[in-house]
């Protein structure tokens, strides 16, 4: 049952994880292409979740950006120990996020997330981490989805462009172009850019046709629709940035948990009763296929481009969900705010370090 209602009330998506062997995400294979990921010497990214009895650092509820439809405490989620677990890499210590050193970082600069609604979730715990840092400072949103930190010279926007290429409405219906991406127009001047794509790929009801070239097909298959336009976006990024101006980074993707087989509990069959993370570092399904395609797209660009990798972290998070506690209807897909989404912020201000 809860199934069904995740499928009715979020992004519709079918996400088969494969185990997959784990891509090389060490110093030697990341030092023959431009594709970094952050603090030096350390693999940020692969470590466990530790419970930590000083968090959470920081308080949302004053947060006038807090998205209410994900404030899982708002909405009555009574256990917090979701928000009580720090991620500690394997090799080092993570700085701990200054949300005043990151504004007066990018003093006169915008950051841009674009991408589906998680991206939306990413840059709103954005806004409230940074919010909480300097609550009684001067911030303007005449538009929710751009808030300026007007003592700062800071712009955080949210973009919503589910598949980075462009869909447009046609006499036949919604024409998914692959090798389309018009909607680049608005990244233009923007200095930091953070772009995520897959959750809508698999959902062949976003769309009614698929074009690439002059061809026009009903259905393709999802991955490699995917893989198809975000090559796109590769070479938009390869032709279009100057690094000198503007920085690039692609989040990883982001597990759904509607199947506790993949993290060894056949019985669960959502994330609604998860009330703690993964244990250890590997996700025992392993990660999911699309972030290999991702990945292999990103080493095709000779322009930096940063991977916020937080894919296995994230999969270890079946407690980080809504859940229940989700005004618009049950959600094991996105994240309560807050939750772990600070820890990608966290991630995001080290590699600025
Ligand atoms: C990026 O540009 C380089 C050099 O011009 C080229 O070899 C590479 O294939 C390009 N990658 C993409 C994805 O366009
Ligand atoms: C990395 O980027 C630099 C400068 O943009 C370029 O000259 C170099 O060829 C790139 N290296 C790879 C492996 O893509």
């Amino acid at each position: 049952m809860g199934r069904t209602k995740q499928r009715i009330c979020c992004v519709l998506v079918a996400v088969l994880l494969l185990i997959f062997s784990c891509l090389g995400v060490d110093g030697t294979e990341q030092s023959q292409t431009n594709v970094t990921k952050g603090l030096k010497g350390c693999n940020m990214y692969k470590g466990s979740w530790v419970w930590d009895d000083s968090y959470p650092l920081y308080d949302f509820s004053r947060c006038p950006y807090l998205p209410k439809d994900f404030d899982c405490l708002g909405n009555g989620r009574r256990d917090q120990n979701y928000l009580k677990y720090r991620w500690q890499p394997e090799n080092c210590n993570l700085p701990r996020f200054d949300g005043v050193d990151f504004l007066k970082r990018l003093k006169g600069k915008k950051i841009m997330f674009v991408g589906d609604s998680i991206s939306l979730q990413h840059g709103q715990s954005l806004i409230c981490h940074l919010h909480a840092a300097v609550p009684s400072s001067k911030i303007t949103a005449d538009d929710p989805n751009i808030v300026r930190f007007e003592d700062y010279d800071v712009t955080v926007i949210v973009s919503f462009s589910p598949f980075l290429v462009d869909i447009e409405q046609e006499q036949v219906g919604r024409v998914l172009k692959l090798d389309s991406i018009k909607g680049a127009q608005i990244w233009k001047d923007i200095d930091i850019l953070v772009f995520n794509t897959w959750l809508w790929w698999p959902n062949d009801a976003a769309y009614d046709y698929i074009q690439e070239g002059d061809k026009i097909v009903k259905h393709m298959d999802p991955m490699e629709a995917f893989r198809k336009g975000l090559t796109t976006w590769a070479k938009w990024v390869n032709s279009s940035i100057d690094p000198s101006k503007t920085k690039v980074y692609f989040r990883g993707v982001t597990p759904i948990h509607d199947n506790g087989a993949q993290w060894g509990d056949p019985t669960a069959n959502s994330c609604f009763n998860e009330r703690e993370p993964v244990r250890g570092s590997t996700y025992p399904a392993g990660p999911p296929p699309e972030q290999k395609v991702a990945e292999e797209v990103l080493r095709t660009i000779t322009k930096p481009v940063t991977l916020l990798d937080i894919t296995t972290l994230t999969q270890l998070r079946k407690d980080a969900h809504p859940g229940i506690y989700r005004q618009d209807g049950p959600d094991c897909i996105h994240w309560c705010i807050p939750g772990i989404i600070e820890t990608w912020n966290q991630l995001l201000y080290a590699t600025l370090l």
